[in-house]
Order: structure tokens, then C-alpha cells, then sequence
């Protein structure tokens, strides 16, 4: 059997960028369609997606009428999430902008976006509080902050061409999300949780400034 290495995330989605793209339809059924419900109305709205990936979701929220700027450790995710953006761009101009950098310090001004989402990014963060804190520095007032929190007690083994990797993953508690997040003064709107028979198998939570 071949050794499994444990990796950090941008090392892991370099290495896993296209196995994470191809397999988008698989992560959209955690959600059910739910995410861009709850966000609401976004035209014009300025939209920082964090750990946005392959821009499973940034582009839909282009779509939707919003200025998006994807964030994300790595560089192959992003060049992933570029190159459907310029498919796109030949039709029409889809406003998505990129930035390398981490959820722990965001590279942006204060009270800059009106809403920021995480999907499927905390389950790689070993403590919240500092993401928590950079969320709520660069979110306007009123704005709006959805995170997912999935289920995930055991990392999968990814199959990339330097051999079998995990990624570093973390699981956290429902119920100390939403209490981190009060304590760190958002209010906690909606907290839902998407189930698979009796087991939740995604926490979605909508909070705001
Ligand atoms: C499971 S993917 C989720 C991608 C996308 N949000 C989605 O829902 O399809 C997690 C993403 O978070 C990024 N990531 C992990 N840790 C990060 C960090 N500390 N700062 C920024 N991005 C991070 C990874 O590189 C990866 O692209």
C-alpha cells in the first residue's frame, strides 16, 4: 500500500486543483442550492469569496450582478477559477477579480465588501477566531458573512501526481461556530444544516455585522 502524505492546503489543492474541479457537481449537492438563496438580492453588491477555489461559486455570483474578488492560498485553484472566467469573459464581462493570500489575513481594507462567503474553507483552519476577526474587519457594516461548516471528521485521500495526499482538516462543532461567531459580535441570522437521512452532512450559517 502506498504511504499517504499529510500536506498543508497550498501544497494539497496545487497538487488537487483539477480532481477538485471535476468533481464540482459533487460538492454543490452538500449545499442544495441554498447558498445563493440566502445570500438574496446581489446585484452590484461587492462580494469577497474566501478560499473561493475553482470558483465553484464566485462565478455564479458574478452571475447574479455582483463585483466578486476570489481569494485563495493557491495558485493552481485560482488559474483554475481564471481560465473559466476568460471562457466566459468572450460573451460577457463576468466582474471577478483574484488575490493570493490567506483567510487569517486578509489583504484588504476595512469595511470593504458588503458580503464575504467561506464554503468548504474552515474545515481547513485549525482555529477560526483569526479568520472570524479579518471577516468582520473588512465587512461593511450590515454586511452579511455566510459560512459552511461540513461534516468532515476524517481527511480523504487524494490520488495527484505526487501519489496519495490528505490535506490538513480540522472538524469543528456546530454549536462553537455560531458561538464563536456571537462572541465575536455577528448576528447569527440563519444556521442551517443540510442532512442525508438523519446525519447533517453541511452547516450553513448566515450571520451579520
Ligand atoms: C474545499 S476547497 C473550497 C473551494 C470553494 N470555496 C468551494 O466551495 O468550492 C477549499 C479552498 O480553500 C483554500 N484555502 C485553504 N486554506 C486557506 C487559507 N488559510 N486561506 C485562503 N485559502 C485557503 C484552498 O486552497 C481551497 O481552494
Amino acid at each position: 500500500m502506498s504511504k499517504i502524505k499529510i500536506v498543508n492546503s497550498k501544497t494539497g489543492y496545487n497538487l488537487a486543483a483539477d480532481y477538485y474541479a471535476n468533481k464540482e457537481k459533487y460538492w454543490d449537492s452538500f449545499e442544495k442550492d441554498r447558498v445563493l438563496s440566502m445570500l438574496g438580492d446581489l446585484k452590484d453588491k461587492k462580494v469577497l469569496d474566501v478560499g473561493a477555489g475553482t470558483g465553484r461559486l464566485a462565478l455564479r455570483i458574478a452571475h447574479a450582478g455582483a463585483q466578486v474578488t476570489a481569494l485563495d492560498v493557491s495558485g493552481e485553484m485560482l488559474k483554475n477559477l481564471k481560465s473559466k472566467v476568460h471562457k466566459v469573459i468572450k460573451s460577457i464581462k463576468l466582474p471577478v477579480e483574484t488575490a493570493s493570500g490567506e483567510a487569517e489575513n486578509l489583504p484588504f481594507a476595512d469595511e470593504s465588501f458588503d458580503v464575504v462567503i467561506a464554503t468548504f474553507l474552515v474545515v481547513h483552519l485549525k482555529d477560526l477566531r483569526r479568520f472570524f476577526d479579518e471577516t468582520y474587519r473588512v465587512l461593511n457594516n450590515g454586511g452579511l458573512f455566510l459560512v459552511t461548516n461540513i461534516n468532515q471528521r476524517k481527511a480523504p485521500a487524494i490520488k495527484t501526481k505526487d501519489g496519495l495526499i490528505e490535506i490538513e482538516s480540522y472538524y469543528h462543532r456546530p454549536e462553537a461556530v455560531v458561538e464563536l461567531l456571537e462572541e465575536l459580535a455577528f448576528s447569527v441570522e440563519k444556521n442551517e444544516f443540510v442532512k442525508e437521512g438523519e446525519n447533517w452532512v453541511n452547516q450553513i450559517i448566515l450571520s451579520s455585522k
